[in-house]
């Protein structure tokens, strides 16, 4: 354990322990970062009320046991601890660090088996901007558990099942197999959508012919299950460019959509009614978690089975919870899914523990999405309203990074791979560095700039230092170090480095990327300060000092590399 942070909880709790007695070992210390100091302890405020004294002489009774502690303790004011460590703690630490192969980051004993439902676009509509962003996050999320030695099970609850199917199947044989398949490809189901929606509409025969089609689909008639995975397999493959275009680690194993739990859904419904979670109203199966009520204050239900027998979004959701649970051994499952769908999952989840479904040793959570507005401020769409097609989104991303970097006189093919990196980097970025629950703005002009906490901006910084040990035809891996800290902007940067670890830690426990995102950028900019003051391979620098510093540099690297590729934003060689 190395950030500081800790340490000092830690060491004052012992001292508070020494002072007061041992019932007093778990005080929450109140570390905080300081201005006056590295940080102050706030704990002697709140105990002397406890004790009935003085916080001042509180203070001084704990910073009495801190005698051997690395670093100095002062009461300021009213019974403010300032504390601020000795240099060669801070910079002994960060020797170890560079030395640790994962930099500081803890791994989980034992590990945990955590769920991750995320991505799950529906096969019937073209996957939105809404979609963008769940993969984005819970790709983050899952890359980031596994690094804390988690075993992450990825779940791609795709919406693959359901009446609107019954016209889609009918619509493929109307156009054709082969002509179907390809406007799905090109990720045309919008319109492929909308197509057989507007016959739907306006023709009863393609309507009945539809009808039926969901009773065979439903049977499980070989045919029209076949032509439902010529449907299916051509609309994952347009999700696959996708994720491939983004380096989204979903692959076709991942996919647990609808369909799959279409079989346990019976099951599913008659133990829930057998046991009485279930109850039959208005001639529907529905479970009445406590707690939820509707405007006029009746129980809300949640319908597991229409009154004409058909099943629904929480028929599957209530399948997929107790499959998690008790065959995938879940401790952990987490839902990356819309902020909109918030009341569902809260219902879900107390019915599921009310079925004992989901005992108190297994955690649910539902990672909310905020929505992505465009710069109008509402939900983003194109100019003519229409959703906008992702792809087309990603390319123009990609364009426009094309675009900034166009004078740098790289060939062609660095360019272009250096274009795709900052484009779905900014992408990315964007999502990961505003909190998962808040609405934003997508807008390229921001996402794009090489200013500010942004993926180009991250990128760039990284692209720097790897230039440093270009330049001085070093290998970063190779650098050992020891690490001097002369400079107040060398000692900030270390100490700041040392809370890696925990930062990582707290992204895996509360799934807060955007967390992360404000730790990498905080390290870039105190690098950029440390860059700006202490030349590294200049001249007349001694050897001990360019060794130190150099040091820091392929600690920096590290960091902000790991904590990148954490986040999935890709990084460019150079820039
Ligand atoms: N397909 C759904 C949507 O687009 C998301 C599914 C989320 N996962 C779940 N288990 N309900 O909104």
């Amino acid at each position: 354990m190395t950030d500081p942070q800790l340490v000092l909880t830690e060491r004052v709790q012992q001292a508070l322990a020494n002072a007061f007695g041992a019932e007093y070992a778990d005080a929450d210390p109140l570390i905080r970062p300081s201005q006056f100091a590295d940080f102050q302890a706030n704990v002697a405020m709140s105990l002397g009320k406890r004790l009935r004294r003085a916080p001042r002489e509180v203070a001084e009774a704990i910073s009495a046991q801190m005698s051997d502690f690395p670093g100095t303790v002062e009461v300021s004011g009213p019974g403010f601890l300032n504390i601020t460590l000795d240099s060669s703690w801070i910079a002994g630490e960060a020797g170890r660090m560079l030395a640790d192969p994962r930099a500081g980051v803890g791994q989980s004993t034992p590990p945990q088996r955590i769920v991750i439902d995320y991505s799950a676009p529906n096969a019937a509509k073209e996957m939105h901007v809404g979609h963008l962003r769940t993969t984005i996050v819970g790709d983050a999320m899952a890359r980031t558990l596994e690094h804390l030695g988690h075993t992450v099970i990825r779940q791609n609850h795709l919406g693959d099942w359901g009446t609107p199917f019954g016209m889609l199947i009918e619509h493929l044989l109307d156009i054709g197999e082969d002509a179907a398949v390809a406007q799905l490809e090109a990720g045309a189901s919008t319109e492929y959508y909308q197509a057989a929606r507007a016959k739907f509409e306006g023709d009863e025969t393609f309507k009945t012919r539809s009808r039926v089609r969901v009773t065979t689909l439903q049977s499980g008639d070989p045919e029209t299950m076949r032509l439902w995975h010529v449907f299916m397999e051509a609309t994952i493959r347009y999700f696959n460019k996708l994720y491939d275009m983004l380096g989204v680690t979903l692959t076709d194993a991942d996919i647990a959509g609808e369909s799959m739990y279409n079989p346990m859904l019976e099951k599913t419904c008659d133990d829930l009614q057998a046991m009485g979670v279930a109850v039959i109203s208005e001639g529907a199966l529905c479970l009445f978690p406590p707690g939820f009520t509707g405007s006029d204050d009746k129980p809300l239900p949640l319908i597991i089975r229409k009154s004409d027998g058909g099943y629904g979004y929480a028929s599957t959701d209530m399948a997929a919870i107790r499959y998690r649970v008790d065959d995938l051994k879940a401790d952990r499952i987490l839902y990356v899914v819309g902020a909109d769908q918030a009341l569902h999952f809260r219902m879900v989840f107390a019915a599921a523990e009310q079925a004992g479904w989901l005992p108190d040793t297994v955690s649910a959570e539902h990672i909310q999405i905020g929505m992505m507005l465009g710069k109008d401020g509402k939900r983003f769409k194109t100019r003519s309203g229409a959703s906008v097609k992702l792809m087309d989104l990603l390319h123009e991303a990609v364009d426009r990074a094309t675009a900034a970097i166009d004078d740098r006189g790289y060939d062609e093919t660095t360019k272009a791979e250096i274009a795709h990196g900052v484009g779905m980097g900014a992408v990315k970025y964007a999502d990961l560095s505003v909190s998962h629950d808040s609405e934003y703005v997508f807008d390229f002009d921001r996402m794009l700039g090489f200013t500010g906490n942004t993926g180009p901006y991250m990128q760039y910084a990284t692209a720097r230092i790897r230039s440093i040990f270009r330049r001085g035809e070093i290998e970063a891996a190779a650098v050992t170090g020891p690490i001097l800290l002369g400079e107040e902007a060398e000692r900030a940067l270390a100490l700041h480095l040392l809370s890696f670890g925990s930062v990582v830690e707290q992204v895996g426990s509360l799934i807060e990327p955007h967390r992360l995102c404000a730790y990498l950028f905080e390290i870039a900019s105190l690098f950029s300060t440390f860059y700006e003051q202490c030349p590294v391979l200049k001249e007349g620098v001694d050897a001990e000092t360019r060794a130190s510093r150099l040091a820091l540099c392929a600690l920096t690297l590290r960091v902000i590399e790991t904590g990148l590729d954490l986040l999935g934003v890709p990084v460019p060689d150079r820039m």
